[in-house]
């Protein structure tokens, strides 16, 4: 039987912690410290992927402007055993749509692997590779609906 797999979007924060975390902070300890970072912007809009009613995947999309777009995606992490399906891809798809309808930009710190499921969506990568602690190589990448690049 085919796997079912669920998008919801505008998600509460608490619904994707955990997934969040296991998928991109698996060094960090679950808890109240680790999910406040979650909270600190108030335009952020948070989208899900689900399997069996279980979070799988996560993202979220802010208002942040930088590098001459007006919103930043973070917290793409799709679990492990779900993953190379396209549900990655599928997520930050879900943040194109949401930036199209308020006619805005779209920047990310992405990482070293992320990088070409970015590509793939035409998100453009601007500056150097940078290091951040823990974590690795990352790449600024950047997308603008059509006729919005400056
Ligand atoms: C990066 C990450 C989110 C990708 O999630 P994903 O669901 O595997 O993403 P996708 O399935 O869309 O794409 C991943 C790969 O699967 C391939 N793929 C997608 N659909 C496929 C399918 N139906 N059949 C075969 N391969 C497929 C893609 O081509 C891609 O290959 P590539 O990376 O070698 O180019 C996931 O690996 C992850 O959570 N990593 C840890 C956290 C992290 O680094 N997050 C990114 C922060 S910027």
């Amino acid at each position: 039987m085919a796997e079912a797999f669920k998008f919801d979007w505008d998600v509460p924060s608490e619904s994707i912690a955990e997934v969040r975390r296991r998928t991109l902070y698996p060094f960090k300890s679950s808890g109240q410290e680790t999910d406040a970072e979650m909270r600190e912007n108030s335009t952020t809009v948070f989208g899900a992927v689900s399997q069996a009613g279980e979070p799988v995947g996560c993202i979220a999309v802010l208002d942040e402007p930088n590098h001459d777009c007006a919103l930043r995606v973070r917290w793409l992490g799709v679990d492990d055993a779900v993953r190379g399906r396209g549900l990655g891809a599928r997520l930050v798809q879900a943040t194109q749509v949401y930036a199209a309808t308020r006619q805005l930009g779209l920047w990310a710190d992405v990482r070293v692997k992320a990088i070409p499921v970015y590509e793939r969506l035409e998100f453009e990568p601007f500056g150097d590779f940078f290091e951040l602690p823990n974590i690795g190589r990352h790449r600024v990448m950047r997308w603008w609906p059509a006729g919005l690049q400056p």
